[in-house]
């Protein structure tokens, strides 16, 4: 097993990876100071399908609440039922909740623990790949709106992170594909020798994204600046989803992370025609894209216009167009987008007008 500390001030704890670690779970609940009696388990049909729960144990008496999953389930109804169900079950303050599941289990099981009364202790127990290196860690949990992704939420740090790799032998080839999308980001974000965190083994690969996020969950708990940088190619990915939200998830029926890598490739091409990088950085994009299998191209007939409203609904949009973009200094935010410009560059990705 390896260990990874979230080193934070106020909330630190670890993230453990490696084959089986759900079983750790009960372990970790009884260190606890002042342990829970009960624990929420709030999964996924998938998961409850796969057999993953069998022999899941907390230690205490242990309720399943199971949610049918995918994004339309990420929502404030879904909340709501789930803290019902607590409060039937008799659920008190000292009590906790346990995500098992992909990151849709795990943004909405964080955000119950972060509103039960105020407030309830939470351990993810991450079963995807992209949960792995990305949701499950860094305690933001939210719900989407159909007016957009993510859009009510909290910051709740969970108490640990149980990453469990022989999860993902169930895992279907799709969302593999998922969690490279998030693994080409943090490959992209080291920059200069990036492509190491490609050499790597599963485990080591997985150790690899938690580490370098917790480093920056670390030095920005709450997104005042830095941990932006996470949401690197999630400007236009957020876009996607949105709209498939408003349409129905059918409409471009894409996932988060393959929108995330089209988001990528997409910043590169408009960090380029904003004369921040050149050809060659843009071609590195999409050959570490390549490198994991993923093409990053931009779902046909879509609306440039369109697109660009959507994006300026966006979280990180401070009521203007938003992008974190490659340049000079690396990859950083940048604020005041000339809508035009944005539009152009979709355009050449083949968006119509
Ligand atoms: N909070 C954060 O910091 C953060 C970061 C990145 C993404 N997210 C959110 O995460 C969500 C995407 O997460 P995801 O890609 O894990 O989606 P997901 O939770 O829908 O899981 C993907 C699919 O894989 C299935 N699955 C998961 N684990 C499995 C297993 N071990 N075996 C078989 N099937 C399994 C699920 O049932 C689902 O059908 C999005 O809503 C995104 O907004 C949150």
């Amino acid at each position: 097993m390896l260990t990874i500390p979230v080193a934070l001030d106020d909330n630190p704890y670890d993230v453990i990876v490696g084959h089986g670690a759900r079983h750790l779970l009960g372990q970790v609940v009884g260190e606890m100071h002042s342990p829970p009696k009960k624990v929420a388990i709030i999964t996924e049909a998938n998961i409850v399908g796969a057999g993953w729960l069998e022999g899941l144990d907390s230690g205490c008496e242990q309720v399943i609440l199971t949610i049918s999953g995918g994004e339309g389930d990420k929502s404030l109804a879904t909340i709501e039922s789930l803290c019902r169900q607590l409060v039937t079950a008799g659920f008190s303050r000292n009590d906790m909740v346990v995500g098992v599941g992909g990151g849709i289990v795990t943004d909405i099981a964080g955000f119950v623990a972060a509103i039960y009364h105020r407030g309830i202790r939470y351990i993810s127990v991450a079963t995807s790949l992209l949960a792995q290196v990305d949701a499950a860690v860094g305690g933001k949990t939210a719900v989407n709106l159909a007016e957009g992704k993510n859009l009510v939420g909290a910051f709740w740090q969970p108490s640990a992170v149980l990453c469990d790799t022989e999860v993902l032998s169930t895992l279907p080839p799709r969302e593999w594909a998922c969690g490279r999308g998030e693994i080409a980001k943090y490959v992209l974000l080291r920059g200069q020798g990036g492509r190491d965190l490609l050499e790597l083994d599963l485990h080591d690969q997985v150790a690899a994204c938690v580490a370098d996020k917790a480093m920056v969950v670390v030095s920005d708990e709450k997104e005042h600046g830095r941990r932006a940088l996470l949401n690197y190619g999630h400007t236009l990915a957020h876009a996607l989803e949105t709209l498939d939200l408003e349409r129905g998830e059918t409409a471009l029926d894409l996932r988060h992370g393959e929108a995330v890598a089209i988001g990528l490739l997409f910043a590169a091409h408009l960090a380029f025609d904003l004369g921040r990088i050149g050809e060659d950085r843009v071609h590195e994009h999409r050959m570490i894209l390549g490198d994991l299998d993923l093409d990053g191209r931009l779902p046909e007939g879509l609306s440039a216009a369109e697109l660009v409203d959507f994006m300026g609904r966006d979280k990180k949009a401070d009521h203007d167009l938003t992008f974190i973009l490659d340049g000079e200094a690396g990859i950083e935010v940048v604020k005041n987008l000339d809508a035009l410009v944005v539009r152009s560059s979709l355009e050449k990705m083949g968006a119509k007008p």
